[in-house]
């Protein structure tokens, strides 16, 4: 398939625990400026780090059902939580290409001057059996940290990046990382980058902060064979919410960064 200006003809599928996985639309509609976006955030059962693996893996699927009647060409799971708990389902069940996510420890790991590295996820993200699998194959030579970040999926689906108490919450997880050396953070949730500037404020200029949305985008483009289009013609996004509609009416659009229609999700 020849590389180039080729527009996406289906609809792509993004979705997400909540409005964490925005994140990653973001950096989907850079690398594909004509594409056709649909973006479910299934807030209304956020968040999925705190939910038993049978459960996440329903909702995937369900999820999945929903795009399939979109005969969206593509799905990308922006959930950490979700990769690393339902992608082998998804792949079972939507036979298109599908694009998870997973904390970046390995470019961590390559990064790392201190031999430190930090990660922020959920806590079902670090207790599941793919980051161990991360650690074990990238983390050789390298201290990797888990942190768990309770609570931190909560701020961002209430709308709230910044303020004392959001402050402090983001600190009593990243000081102890630099306390015992971290250099380099890794955003293990797709919901952190919305408080990438808390996180930072914390860690200083010192520390890089790694947010995997890009390399998402970067595996969809090469997942569909058809290069970054540079087609003039603008794109479009629909929004699906599981959460309450006028609460999700306000915060998609902040996060996005522009108007968005924001639809009842029937499933
Ligand atoms: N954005 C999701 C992730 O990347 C958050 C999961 C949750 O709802 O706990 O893991």
């Amino acid at each position: 398939m020849p590389h180039g200006r080729r527009p996406i003809p289906v609809p792509i599928g993004v979705f997400d625990s909540g409005v964490g996985g925005l994140s990653v639309l973001r950096e989907v509609r850079r690398a594909l400026p004509a594409a056709e976006l649909l973006y479910v955030a299934d807030s209304g059962h956020a968040p999925y780090g705190e939910r038993e693996p049978a459960f996440i893996t329903e909702r995937v699927l369900a999820i999945a059902e929903f795009f399939r009647a979109h005969d969206v060409g593509a799905i990308v799971l922006a959930c950490n939580t979700a990769s690393a708990v339902a992608l082998p389902a998804l792949r079972a069940q939507f036979t298109r290409p599908v694009v998870a996510i997973e904390p970046a420890i390995k470019p961590a790991a390559q990064d790392t001057r201190s031999g430190v590295v930090g990660v922020l996820a959920t806590s079902r993200t670090v207790a599941s059996a793919g980051v161990a699998r991360l650690v074990q194959v990238h983390g050789v030579g390298v201290r990797v940290l888990l942190q768990a970040c309770p609570g931190l999926v909560e701020l961002v689906e209430s709308g709230e990046l910044s303020g004392a108490r959001a402050a402090a919450l983001v600190e009593s997880f990243v000081r102890p990382l630099l306390n015992d050396g971290a250099d380099t953070l890794v955003l293990g949730c797709t919901h952190y980058p919305f408080l990438r500037p808390l996180i930072e404020q914390v860690a200083g200029p010192g520390v890089q902060v790694i947010d995997p949305a890009p390399a998402v985008a970067r595996e969809l483009v090469r997942r569909l064979e058809a290069g970054a289009t540079s087609d003039a013609r603008e794109g479009s996004e629909s929004f699906w919410t599981s959460g309450d509609l006028a609460h999700a009416r306000t915060l998609i659009p902040a996060l996005w960064g522009r108007a968005a229609q924001v639809l009842a999700l029937p499933c």
